[in-house]
């Protein structure tokens, strides 16, 4: 199972809270990725287009897939409509284009939302099968932290500022894991204003978490080859204190 909804509240204020608390750490890897592939790139996930826009407005050749209608219309509202042509609703769990790629990307831990193993290595060779002979596919995921999966989070505001002028919005996180499943039960609490009032939104949803040779294993049961797992996005080495896995594969 994964869950296949992203309620219209968390689409509407994605851009808003990632470019604050993500696009410093991941944005200028992936653009430039895309930017300098020589063919046609696919981002599998494509969400609200945090990369997907930036791409487009500098002349990039990309399509974008993701299984939610919620952050596909929030998309396209920012997408010339020349280019709608070039998002689709896939799940890519059954992922069937008839392009082939010589970059395919999966940014900001689509895969965390894949949680039995089918799903994961069925989506692998999907990727494959969708990439041009040396093509690549890069994803990224979570390094666990053995302390919050230990403890849990309680309550963390994780965004605290505004949405449009004099408009607040807030984020609450909190999560429990489920050791035996690999798995956080995320709690997301949205509050906002609106026509003077005071809105608020709850999204509960699971997210997979895995370990490193695990995603080794996991590549090598699939049609794709490993060529790399770094430890951040500038493609150090993993090392004791990396937060994140940035995994490189061909076909
Ligand atoms: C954290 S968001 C990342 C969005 C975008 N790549 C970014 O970096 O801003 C994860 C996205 O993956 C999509 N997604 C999750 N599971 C999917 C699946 N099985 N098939 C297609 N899209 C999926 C979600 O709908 C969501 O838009």
């Amino acid at each position: 199972m994964s869950n296949d909804k992203y309620p219209d509240f968390v689409s509407r204020f994605y851009d808003v809270i990632y470019d604050q608390v993500r696009s410093g750490t991941d944005f200028n890897y992936y653009l430039n990725k895309i930017l300098n592939t020589k063919g046609t790139v696919l981002e599998i996930g494509v969400g609200t287009g945090r990369f997907f826009i930036a791409a487009i407005k500098q002349g990039a050749d990309i399509y974008g897939v993701d299984f939610s209608e919620n952050m596909l219309e929030q998309l396209k509202n920012n997408l010339d409509l020349k280019h709608h042509d070039r998002v689709e609703q896939q799940d890519i769990r059954q992922l069937k284009l008839n392009k082939k790629f010589d970059l395919i990307i999966a940014p900001f831990r689509v895969f965390s939302h894949l949680i039995e193993i089918d799903d994961i290595i069925d989506s692998l060779n999907n990727i494959c099968d969708h990439l041009n002979d040396d093509g690549k596919f890069i994803f990224d995921l979570y390094v666990p932290n053995l302390k919050l999966i230990a403890e849990g989070m309680k309550d963390q505001v994780e965004f605290d500022g505004f949405y449009e002028d004099g408009k607040k919005l807030k984020r609450i996180t909190s999560f429990t894991t489920d050791v035996s499943r690999q798995v956080n039960e995320i709690e997301m609490k949205y509050i906002w204003d609106e026509n003077d009032e005071e809105h608020s939104g709850t999204w509960h949803f699971p997210m997979r978490y895995f370990f490193r040779y695990e995603l080794e294993l996991l590549v090598r049961q699939s049609k794709l080859t490993l060529q790399h797992i770094y430890g951040d996005f500038e493609e150090n080495e993993l090392n004791p204190d990396s937060k994140e896995f940035l995994i490189v594969c061909g076909k």
